[in-house]
């Protein structure tokens, strides 16, 4: 039997590069050996878009179409949508008695997204919701409904895992064992920098370059990416590891290529102008079959829906059994 892994997206925007290495490779990998659930979380993305939902259901379909584009494939993946799992909302209410609201308010991921988020909750997080404030004790019912052994996450969620995992134990240890205690899955390279040199890329940072990105974006981005400060001229020495073209090069660009870029940097007879451009190239070849897969979606709607509608039933019959179990643990089962 294949361990089950679950993991969520909020369908908030298109995927972007910092997305595709910190998480999309890691889900290659592990669908050829994993009885993969992949969760569309379309709710928690309301808990901090309550006031967007246009926002929220445009990108259940991009969300859906790039994952697919980047070669997760539907027969081996199970995609849901996680307002079609009602029990997920039912055992968020059922765990909602075994987590305190200061631990919450602990919650190191929790702190750290109020804090950034001024408009909606407040300077002092004053204003936040009681759904926002849930939304780990909410994230737990996702992996449990669909008792998810390995999370592949990134580690700004290890704190919610976390959570769960206290939720797990706590709930075993007063209703009888009854849930599975999920574990983490870090992938390697949690996170990429920016092409302006920041330690991460985000959408909100504005450094960020999207899998959907044209080739004029594409070019306009990597043109103003931040290279060796101290190289001026043309036939400067530079180092390369001050420059984040070289950074996104050792992404992009074979490795014989990528030892030419080096040598020649560092012996001053490279231009970055002609250096970005040789990147750029890479880049767009690199997207070419995932940009093939998305057309094809993007023409076949339909076959987009049917993948969701599919993964749906099939992840309801699963939450279904979970919650029996669990109902019948808490004796509410009449
Ligand atoms: N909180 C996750 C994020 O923002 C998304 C998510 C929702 C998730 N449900 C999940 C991740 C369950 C792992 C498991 O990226
Ligand atoms: Fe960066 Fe290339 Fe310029 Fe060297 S030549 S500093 S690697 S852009």
């Amino acid at each position: 039997m294949k361990k089950r892994v679950l993991t969520g997206l909020r369908p908030t925007g298109n995927l972007h590069f910092g997305h595709y290495f910190g998480a999309g490779v890691n889900y290659l990998k592990m669908q050829d050996e994993y009885d993969f659930y992949l969760e569309i979380a379309d709710v928690q993305a309301l808990t901090d878009n309550f006031n967007n939902p246009e926002k929220v259901y445009e990108n259940v379909f991009e969300l859906t179409c790039d994952l697919l584009s980047i070669g997760i494939d539907p027969s081996k993946v199970c995609f849901f949508i996680q307002s079609k799992i009602p029990e997920i909302a039912e055992l968020t209410v059922f765990y909602s008695n075994l987590v305190t609201v200061s631990r919450l308010f602990r919650n190191p991921t929790v702190k750290s997204e109020v804090s950034q988020k001024k408009e909606l909750f407040g300077n002092n997080g004053e204003s936040i919701t009681y759904g926002f404030l849930g939304y780990p004790v909410s994230q737990a019912a996702d992996i449990t409904a669909f008792s998810g052994e390995y999370v592949p996450v990134g580690d700004d969620q290890l704190p919610l895992l976390e959570q769960c995992r206290e939720i797990v134990k706590k709930f075993n240890s007063i209703y009888g064992e009854t849930l599975v205690l999920p574990q983490q899955v870090l992938s390697k390279n949690t996170r990429i920098k920016g092409l302006d040199g920041n330690e991460k890329m985000g959408k909100s940072l504005g450094n960020a370059l999207f899998l959907t990105d044209s080739d004029e974006v594409i070019s306009k981005k990597v043109m103003s990416a931040v290279t060796d400060p101290d190289k001026i001229h043309k036939d400067d020495k530079a180092n390369p590891d001050k420059c984040m073209v070289y950074y996104y090069h050792k992404l992009f660009t074979p490795k014989d290529e990528l030892d030419v870029v080096c040598r020649e940097c560092k012996a001053g007879c490279r231009g970055c102008v002609s250096c970005k451009k040789e990147l750029i190239s890479n880049i767009i070849k690199f997207l070419e079959p995932i940009r093939e897969r998305r057309k094809y979606y993007e023409d076949n709607p339909n076959e987009v829906r049917k993948i969701l509608d599919e993964g749906t039933k099939k992840a309801q019959e699963t939450a279904k059994e979970t919650l029996k179990n669990v109902k019948k643990a808490m004796k509410i089962d009449y």
